[in-house]
Formats: C-alpha cells, structure tokens, sequence
C-alpha cells in the first residue's frame, strides 16, 4: 500500500488503507485520548481524524462537543459512520478540513489530538499554529507520532521529532513533555504541552522561542 493513500486517501485503495488504519490503530487512538485527559466537560478536536476512533472513544467520555476533521473525503465518509448515532444526537460532528485552516473560532476548545497525521500536513509549523490557535488557554493538546529510527532521514526519526517538538514550542505551547508507548511492537511519541494562561512574550513579540526552555519527560519504550 503506497504511503500515500495513508496521508490522503482517494479511491477504492484508500477506502482499504482507511480501513487497514481502523483495524491497527485502536489501541493507539485509544491512548491518545487517555494522554489528553479528556473529561465530562471537555469540547474535544481530533485533526487528522481519519476513521474516527479517537472521536468515539473521546464521545464515550466528554458530554460536550466532539468533533474529527480530516483533509479526505473517505477518512471523513468512515468516521461519520463510525460515530452515526452520536452525530445525530449533535454531540459529534466530523468535517474536511485541513489542519492549517481549521474551520473554528479561537479558543472553541478545551482538548486537541492528532495521531500519526502531521507528517502528511502540507505545513506542520501552520497547523501547530491553527491548534494553538482554538485551543482555549489552559486547553491541552497531544500530538502523537509513530517513532522511527531508521534510513531515510524524514518522519518519525529522533531529528525530525526534535524538529516537531521545536515546531511545538513555536506555536506557543509550553510545559512540553514526551511520553512513549509501544503498539504491536511500534513505539509511538506523544508530544503533550498546554496552551498557556496567558501568551509569552515571543510569542506575542513574534521572536523565536527558547528550544531550550520546556523540560523533555522520555517514557518507557523511548
Ligand atoms: C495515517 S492516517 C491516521 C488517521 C487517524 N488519526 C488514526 O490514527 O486512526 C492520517 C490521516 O491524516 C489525514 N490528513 C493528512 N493531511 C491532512 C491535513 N493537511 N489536514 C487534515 N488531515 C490530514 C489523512 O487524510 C489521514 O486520514
């Protein structure tokens, strides 16, 4: 299956790669969740949705509003099937959008994920941005990544996460810890940080932000 029909998936091939996705990242989507502390008032954003399993097990928890967007018409077919009944009791809504122009106000939620999606994003650093941007201050956000450390130099390789986390940090997100956990043998990342009370001020003065500032907690499996 071409890694491409991963990150936007088109056609009769990705209808299967949506359902491959669905079948081995239960577990995964399952923790992510679990790592954004998702409560019974929380207003909950899943980017990158694909076949909506965060979005329901986020639903199964908060009361508030759940909603999975995702830049491809089949990821966005599947998830609304998947959370149907949720949907039609308006807790759920799931939308195509693109990461770097999510289609909500500022400061619209309290919770934001997305698992194994930014390395297809067209700008990381532009979605990290729009993350910070509708998360509510105080609101927490989880950016979980399969880990790789093999050739080729690209995603998921100990470089390209210092360069996540750093991009992270440039949103505006403070307080940023990893944590790591194993599934069916992958290690996977999970880069939580919180849209801080108040913005700092290179953030607010545009000045690149110390790399160096946050503390970097590795867990098991890392
Ligand atoms: C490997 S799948 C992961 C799906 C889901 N998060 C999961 O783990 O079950 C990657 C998803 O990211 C979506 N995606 C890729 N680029 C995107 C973008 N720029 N904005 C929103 N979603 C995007 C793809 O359509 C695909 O559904």
């Amino acid at each position: 299956m071409p890694v491409s029909q991963f990150g936007q998936p088109k056609g009769p091939k990705g209808w299967l790669a949506a359902h491959l996705v669905a079948r081995l990242t239960g577990e995964a989507n399952r923790w992510m969740v679990d790592c954004l502390q998702v409560g019974p008032d929380d207003r909950v954003l899943d980017v990158g949705c694909g076949p909506g399993l965060a979005v329901a097990v986020a639903a199964g928890v908060s009361e508030g509003p759940v909603v999975g967007v995702d830049a491809s018409d089949t990821m966005v077919r599947l998830a609304r099937r998947r959370n149907r009944v949720a949907i039609r009791q308006g807790r759920v809504e799931i939308r195509r959008a693109d990461a770097a122009r999510l289609p909500y106000p500022d400061c619209h939620f309290t919770r934001a994920g997305s698992l194994n999606s930014l390395q297809f994003w067209t700008s990381p650093q532009d979605g990290l941005t729009e993350l910070y941007r509708v998360l509510e201050p105080g609101g927490r956000v989880a950016v979980v990544l399969m880990a790789r450390s093999d050739d080729p130099p690209g995603p998921g390789t100990p470089r390209w996460m210092e360069e996540t986390m750093d991009r992270v940090r440039t949103a505006g997100f403070a307080g940023l810890e990893v944590v790591s956990q194993s599934f069916g043998g992958v290690v996977h990342h999970a880069l939580l940080a919180i849209r801080p009370a108040q913005p700092s001020p290179e953030k607010e003065s545009g000045a690149p932000l110390d790399p160096t500032a946050d503390g970097v907690r590795k867990g098991a499996g890392s």
